[in-house]
């Protein structure tokens, strides 16, 4: 979506929209519903799971003990709450925190989509498996949390959701390393070309200078579930500053054939 919309009156707009929504069941039991919040204009958006007890009273995101390490991951890597977005795969707690349900999910999708459209970040941190099973299905947390996919040309990171390292303390140190990678990785997306690697293993230089073009519903239904690639030491690359128009055509032909492409960044 381009800068010409106000994007603080659009997204509240849809806000009042979930506030009054009732596709699910569980919306009768919400306290409030959990919209979202933080810079509309961010190049970096998180999206959790769920809204927890907390966040079902107050309305806003990630403002319990899952929260408060999410604060701690994002201070760790110069960020605050204040100049990213943070948003749910559903905006409504779920009775009991139990998992989100499959017709809950879809029933939210379209307004975190419209979140995504209107908000057009360069990357999407994916917290937890039901983020991440929505934008990288096929995957597993353990084995791609910090590796950064190219998808269309924005990039998701997979991470690990806050709350699972309040159950497992060994996590935090990697929950903390993989946000680390963040202020490194928008650099290079800002500065020049990083390579990518298809899902059948070849290289392509992918420059982040082009413009996203939201994807279509029938590019999504043809997105294919991503192949991990382990990378073979010495092939990683450094980036390389490279001609825009010339990328932005090699950027285009090989999208249309494999929209997901891992990124293979030279010191990740
Ligand atoms: N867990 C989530 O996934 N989201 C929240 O907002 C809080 C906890």
């Amino acid at each position: 979506m381009s800068n010409d919309i106000d994007r603080v009156k659009v997204l509240e707009e849809l806000a009042e929209e979930v506030k009054n929504c009732t596709r699910c069941a569980i919306s009768q039991y919400r306290t409030k519903a959990v919209f979202g919040e933080g810079d509309p204009y961010s190049k970096i958006m998180f999206i959790g799971e769920a809204p927890g007890k907390t966040e079902d009273e107050t309305g806003r995101p990630f403002v319990g003990n899952a929260g408060k390490f999410l604060d701690t991951m994002l201070n760790a890597a110069g960020f605050s709450r204040e100049n990213v977005y943070i948003t749910n795969v559903i905006k409504t707690r779920p009775p009991e925190n139990r998992d989100p349900q499959p017709d809950e999910i879809a029933n939210c999708r379209c307004y975190l989509d419209r979140q995504i459209e209107i908000i057009d970040p360069k990357i999407i941190v994916t917290l937890g498996r039901y983020s991440m099973g929505l934008f990288l299905p096929g995957v597993t947390i353990s084995k791609v949390h910090g590796v950064p996919y190219m998808k269309n040309g924005r990039v998701y990171m997979p991470m690990y959701h806050p709350a699972a390292t309040l159950h497992q303390p060994g996590l935090r140190e990697v929950a903390i390393a993989d946000m680390l990678k963040l202020p490194k990785l928008i650099t290079l997306l800002e500065n020049g070309t990083v390579k990518v690697r298809k899902s059948d293993g070849s290289t392509v230089a992918e420059n982040s200078h082009v413009t996203h073009e939201a994807e279509t519903p029938a590019e999504k239904a043809e997105t294919p579930a991503v192949e991990m690639k382990q990378e073979e030491p010495g092939e990683n690359v450094a980036p390389q500053a490279t001609e825009p128009v010339q990328e932005k055509t090699e950027h285009k032909k090989e999208r249309t054939d494999d929209g997901t492409y891992q990124l293979s960044l030279f010191d990740f």
